[in-house]
């Protein structure tokens, strides 16, 4: 659950606000808007910044109380001028930032001579940087740091194109916003069915939603997905989202999501230390649920599927263990090394389900799927590999312009040999070295003829580093990037 902020543009200054937002560069002169409502307003700021040293700088700002006599209580001007390494501000993190600066208070942001695109995306900065999941917190003395709804008024003279750019950028700020609920969620609360039920309300958006069961899935024959459940009192479920945006005879889209509800690691279990955080290993499933409420929530035309697999890794007279062979829907053989090494199985029979079930134009995949993948790039990057130099670069370029980066890994025969097995077609780990890239090979064997990337977030989807539109721990990473990758690149 979240606080969002309600965002209304207009382009006149109306009524008394409180608090006013604006910006300036080194030049620190407050916008025409601002000077016209209060002439003093001019002066004040002037000596203001003299005394405090500001210089419009990037990452700066002035926050000022304001005499009585004045119009209104607060003004607070955020420096535009770019760093050395920018070259055009972000709006987006100056949105962000202006929202950390109000912490929960209602306010009007004045944005005279900016662009509708960074005036909405201004706006996305906002909204994403509000959210807070504090839905669990009951006592009084937490109600006060609970944030209350924010009203923001947007000030400018492009509030009409903006309000128009809003209705798409919003759209894709709340796909992030159900991603990040569903991440932050425990795993009591968000057990597999719960999770299937949430995504049933993309119904509303006109999204097609299917509900595989376990019963469905033995049929089909994914036996190294249910063989991961197994040891779960909660039934393991297979979710398909279809968004028809496109033409009938476009070629869908396909986003696939591990959704391992819990990841206790199995018999091969885990240990005690960090180990609450495995109730966001359903980072993929998230980011592909959210994506699909962006895509239909922008109407985007294009046609997508969504599918994500919902498991719990749980050890149980029941679990999967060591030494245990599957066969998967590929007809291929697992032999089980470690039942830790569990999204892989979840992954490899949806990756041969989609391709043969849905004949997409790329398959890409998202997954908490190493931990070998944090010790490689951190919370910065999601690992990125590909069977496609086009895909890659194009995931490249759509992470660069959304900041939801990511970093090419290499896959390759000599890797690829490690999973080899002693008694099955592979097994489901392959030793110490390049953990992420194996899991990677593991994959890959799932893949036949379509381009495929696959995107390991386990370093990128929870625990996430602060950011200027991020401070919550479930990040919603991916949503925004594949969101551009397909605005960018696939829409009619
Ligand atoms: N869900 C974990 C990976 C993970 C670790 C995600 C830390 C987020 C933070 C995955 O299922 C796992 O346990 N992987 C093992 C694989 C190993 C047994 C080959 C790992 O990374 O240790
Ligand atoms: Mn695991
Ligand atoms: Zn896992």
């Amino acid at each position: 659950m979240s606080h969002l902020t309600d965002i209304t543009f207009q382009k006149k200054m109306t009524g008394s606000p409180k608090i006013v937002v604006t910006v300036c560069s080194d030049s620190l002169t407050l916008p025409a808007t601002l000077v016209a409502y209060s002439a003093e307003l001019k002066e004040f700021f002037r000596k203001a910044a003299a005394a405090a040293g500001f210089e419009g700088k990037s990452g700066s700002n002035l926050n000022l109380v304001l005499p009585a006599g004045t119009p209104f209580d607060r003004l607070i001007v955020v420096g535009l001028s770019p760093k050395k390494e920018e070259t055009a501000p972000n709006w987006r993190n100056l949105g962000g930032q202006m929202s950390g600066l109000l912490s929960g208070d209602s306010a009007s942001i004045v944005l005279d001579d900016v662009g509708a695109e960074d005036i909405s995306s201004c706006a996305q900065g906002l909204y994403l940087r509000s959210y807070k999941f504090d839905k669990y917190k009951t006592r009084k003395d937490d109600e006060k740091s609970k944030s209350k709804a924010q009203k923001l008024t947007l000030v400018a003279d492009a509030a009409a194109d903006a309000k128009k750019l809003w209705q798409s950028d919003q759209a894709v700020a709340d796909g992030t916003v159900f991603a990040r609920d569903l991440v932050n969620e425990p795993a009591n609360i968000l057990t597999t069915s719960e999770f299937a039920e949430r995504l049933k309300e993309l119904k509303d958006l006109g999204v097609e939603v299917q509900v595989l069961d376990e019963k469905e899935l033995a049929k089909i024959g994914m036996r190294a997905l249910l063989g991961v459940g197994q040891g779960s009192a909660m039934p393991s479920k297979v979710v398909v989202m279809r968004w028809n945006g496109g033409k009938d005879k476009d070629q869908p889209l396909a986003f696939i999501g591990k959704g391992v509800v819990f990841d206790t690691g199995g018999i091969s279990i885990k240990p005690a230390g960090g180990m609450e955080d495995m109730k966001g290993d359903m980072g993929g499933a998230a980011a592909v649920s959210g994506l699909m409420k962006a895509l239909a929530g922008r109407k985007a035309r294009a046609n997508v599927v969504g599918v994500v697999g919902l498991v719990e890794n749980m050890p149980d007279g029941m679990a999967q263990r060591p030494g245990d062979i599957v066969t998967s829907l590929s007809g291929q053989t697992i032999e089980i090394i470690n039942t830790d090494a569990e999204g892989r199985l979840v992954l490899a029979d949806l990756l041969w389900y989609v391709e043969d079930t849905f004949k997409p134009k790329f398959m890409i995949n998202l997954a908490t799927l190493t931990g070998a993948v944090i010790v490689a790039l951190g919370n910065h990057h999601a690992g990125l590999f590909s069977n496609s130099d086009d895909l890659s670069a194009a995931l490249h370029k759509a992470g660069n312009a959304t900041e939801e980066l990511v970093w090419r890994l290499p896959l390759g025969k000599p890797y690829d040999k490690l999973i080899d097995s002693k008694f099955a077609d592979m097994k489901n780990t392959g030793g110490r070295w390049a953990g992420s890239i194996t899991a990677a090979q593991f994959l890959q064997r799932f893949v036949r003829n379509v381009d495929w990337a696959h995107l390991d977030i386990a370093g990128t989807a929870m625990g996430s580093p602060d950011t200027e539109v991020s401070r919550s721990w479930g990040s919603g990473f991916g949503v925004r990037l594949l969101n551009q990758l397909v605005r960018d690149g696939y829409e009619r």
